[in-house]
């Protein structure tokens, strides 16, 4: 571990608080939230009202599982400004997340969610081991997406040097790595991984870059992954995490002493955990999808949105706020082959078990007949010994076989030659449906 770890005083004093103060706080937040929402917003007045609830008969936490649940097709149906809470001369920016389908979902900020957004960033940089006057790499998109203008207000606020790098142009990438040094860089795992090959396309080896931490996020990534990078970049690789409805990247994030899930920053949002086929809130541990509510937020607060994102809550360990594990996958993302689900993060899993195996890949599914079937393609290593199609069908027939027995799927397997997968400049599919 190269990064040093924050001491208390440099903390927030809410992150070392006790669990009472916490909820505390929560409560006092929470029943402001629900009224701003009621007495602001037409769709939750409509929705409180259609299931016979009121924010005054929120007593305790728990009582907000009488509330209803908000979906993304709420938000589509109010399209597009329809679910701000305040009046337009308030709000200072506007972002929006390209869903995979139709219409993009519109967010809202007034100065005092931008400053509550950059101070919940700049907190999760810190937890990463970053300090003041760090040089931050920022190689999140710039534009609409949430991660480039989030990583770079909590990289201001929190005092580091901020190179405003965006995505793409990886050559520059690595060319102002090695001029400027910065010692943090904000980027999801995927593109990291581009920009490493870029490295070595160039004769540079990424360990000895200035590189210390890495806060990456936006796109789901294994504990293998995260292995990958730290040998590869001889940096401390650190999960962070946030959506666009929420707020954008910092609603929780990883510390650095401890690598074990990401701590929620609970004064600003509530987590549950239901069952997602039920609704049903489930208790800390067990595994479901992540709800969060907003407390503090003033222009677009969202009470009990479904993340589709499946993870379990557990307790504090670095900071006394509640984990969330690293996220196993996406609802959406969840592929059922013969009856098993399978997440595109389980077979990234067994890829980079085999050295032999480069960590780019997608999954193509499709039917044949009633039935669906992964076709998975991955690129071999550079450094591998033997490029040939021979040895190539060899380890893709291994992989198919170590599929088998660790998922329990029969899936087919293409090893194919370096560089013929396209990079991700940002967030990777993973998946590409031909059904
Ligand atoms: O991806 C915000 C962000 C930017 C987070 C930069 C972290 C870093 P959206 O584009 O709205 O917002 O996408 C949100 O991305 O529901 C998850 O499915 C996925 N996601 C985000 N962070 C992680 C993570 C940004 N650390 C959706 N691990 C979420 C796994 C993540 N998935």
């Amino acid at each position: 571990m190269n990064a040093e770890v924050p001491s208390k005083a440099d903390l927030d004093p809410i992150e070392t608080a006790s669990r009472d103060e916490i909820g505390a706080l929560q409560l006092e937040r929470l029943k402001w939230s629900l009224k701003h929402c009621y007495d602001n917003v037409g769709h939750y007045k409509k929705a409180f009202d259609a299931a016979g609830v009121h924010p005054d008969d929120l007593k305790q936490l728990s009582d907000l599982a009488r509330f209803p649940l908000t979906v993304k097709d709420d938000l589509r149906q109010n399209y597009p400004f329809g679910m701000f809470a305040v009046p337009e001369n308030q709000i200072v920016r506007i972002h929006a997340s390209s869903g995979t389908t139709g219409k993009p979902t519109v967010v809202a900020y007034t100065k005092n969610d931008i400053d509550m957004w950059a101070g919940l960033m700049a907190r999760s940089i810190r937890a990463a081991g970053g300090r003041p006057g760090d040089r931050l790499h920022n190689a999140y998109g710039y534009g609409l997406f949430t991660g480039g203008l989030g990583a770079h207000y909590g990289s201001e606020a929190l005092g580091c040097v901020t190179i405003p790098m965006s995505g793409g142009q990886t050559e520059k990438q690595v060319q102002l790595i090695n001029d400027f040094k910065p010692r943090i860089i904000c980027v999801t795992p995927s593109y990291l991984m581009a920009i490493a090959d870029e490295f070595e396309r160039q004769n540079l080896d990424p360990r000895k870059s200035s590189l210390q931490v890495g806060l990456l996020g936006a796109e789901p990534w294994t504990q293998a992954m995260r292995e990958e990078i730290e040998a590869r970049f001889n940096m401390d690789a650190i999960d962070v995490y946030g959506m666009s409805e929420l707020m954008g990247p910092g609603v929780s994030c990883e510390c650095v002493e401890t690598k074990d899930g990401l701590h929620i920053w609970e004064d600003h949002f509530y987590p549950e955990i239901i069952n997602p086929d039920t609704g049903e809130v489930l208790p800390d541990g067990e595994q479901g999808e992540l709800v969060f509510t907003s407390l503090s937020k003033e222009a677009f607060p969202i009470i009990r949105y479904r993340t589709r994102d499946l993870t379990r809550l557990l307790p504090g360990t670095a900071r006394t706020h509640r984990r969330m594990e690293k996220l196993s996958g996406r609802t959406d993302d969840m592929l059922i082959i013969r009856g098993v689900n399978v997440f595109p993060s389980q077979i990234e899993e067994i890829i980079l078990k085999d050295p032999r195996l480069s960590p780019h890949y997608y999954l193509e599914v499709s039917r044949n007949g009633p039935l669906d079937e992964i076709s998975v393609f991955v690129e071999i290593r550079p450094d591998a010994d033997d490029f040939s199609d021979d040895f190539r069908a060899k380890i893709a027939k291994d992989l198919v076989h170590h599929i088998k027995s660790y998922i329990g799927v029969s899936v087919k397997a293409n090893v194919v030659p370096v560089d013929e997968i396209e990079r991700s400049l940002g967030k990777a599919k993973r998946i590409i449906d031909k059904r």
